[in-house]
């Protein structure tokens, strides 16, 4: 407990993350706590590996700037996304650093399929690559990226369906075998956003690259990043989606989803992946979860958009993205002349 805030961990089932209240009930309250100590949840968040789950705050959905106070809490600077150039229905209408990510008419932003099989052979939700894929640190496609991401479960899906899976990956780096550790110790990993038409599945098909704009192209990161405020190492990896299967995904490495840079991607995701180092999250409503995109990874799951709607609320912070990146431009704005 520190100044009002009880945070017990880790999280049920899981190695790693943290739940936070504070004792006075509702949104309100514990973003005044928040701001009165703002070094609190920050603490807490740092301890649990990246991860904290604060219950209870519904009320942010009718004060949406709530939200951003609290994001404010994490870093310097929250993303306004209608200065990112965002779709315009994917951003909220009063707070433009609201995402709105939701299948619901006029968004339409539907969930990941369904893993094949659904379940495993001991009848468990899926959760390690490859069976489970989508697994991403947020807008790694970035220089500097960004540092955490807050995620409202405005309106959630009942239990059993649209969970959000996330990886311990320091705790996963701590476990790789040391001749791994230092194969991969000054390797980097080509970021690319799903939608530059470089993911394994557009490769794969031989879709002509599109030209991308100096904005647009993939990004290098280090595949071990040491967080800059626990001064931890951990694996900082995506993969299908969100990794260059052209030109990567490593650097250094046979490029293309049969090179050998493929076949040391599936290994690391495997490891990172494992369900010794995941944690489940099944939503209820007014969950808000606090994730460190430099030291954990996550993935979204299926739901059955045809029968349920969902709409979950995202702010991104970014301002402390280590001494790697000190004094660099922002690789994803575009120049203007
Ligand atoms: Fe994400």
């Amino acid at each position: 407990m520190r100044d009002g805030f009880d945070v017990a961990g880790p999280l049920p089932g899981a190695g790693f993350g943290a739940s936070a209240t504070w004792r006075e009930p509702g949104a309100a309250a514990l973003v005044q706590a928040a701001e009165r100590d703002p070094g609190a949840l920050p603490s807490a968040l740092a301890a649990a590996n990246g991860l904290l789950l604060l219950p209870g705050m519904a009320g942010m959905v009718q004060a949406p700037e709530l939200l951003l106070r609290l994001s404010q809490i994490f870093g310097t600077e929250v993303e306004n996304y209608r200065q990112t150039g965002m779709e315009p229905h994917w951003v909220h209408p009063e707070v433009p650093e609201i995402f709105v990510v939701s299948n619901i008419p006029g968004v339409e932003r539907q969930p990941p399929a369904r893993p094949d099989p659904p379940l495993t052979a001991e009848g468990h939700l899926p959760v390690q690559f490859p069976h489970r894929l989508g697994w991403h640190t947020d807008q790694s496609y970035r220089r500097p990226p960004p540092d955490v991401s807050l995620f409202l479960a405005v309106r959630p899906v009942p239990r059993g369906q649209g969970q959000t899976l996330f990886a311990d990956a320091t705790a996963a780096h701590a476990a790789l075998p040391a001749a791994l550790k230092a194969r991969i110790g000054g390797l980097e990993g080509l970021h690319v956003s799903s939608s530059a038409g470089r993911k394994r599945a557009a490769v794969l098909a031989g879709e002509t690259p599109r030209v991308l704009a100096p904005h647009q192209r993939p990004q290098r990161q280090p595949v071990v990043r040491v967080h800059p405020v626990t001064g931890k190492p951990a694996l900082y990896l995506c993969e299908y989606g969100q990794m260059d299967w052209l030109d990567g995904p490593f650097i250094g490495m046979q490029p293309g989803p049969h090179g050998d840079g493929a076949a040391l991607l599936a290994e690391l995701m495997a490891h990172l992946t494992q369900p010794r180092f995941v944690y489940v999250h099944e939503w209820t409503e007014g969950d808000l979860v606090v994730w460190d995109n430099r030291c954990t990874s996550h993935a979204a799951t299926w739901f059955d958009a045809q029968a349920l709607e969902r709409v979950m609320w995202r702010t991104t912070v970014s301002g402390n993205p280590g001494a790697a990146y000190a004094g660099e431009a922002k690789s994803w704005l575009a120049q203007t002349p």
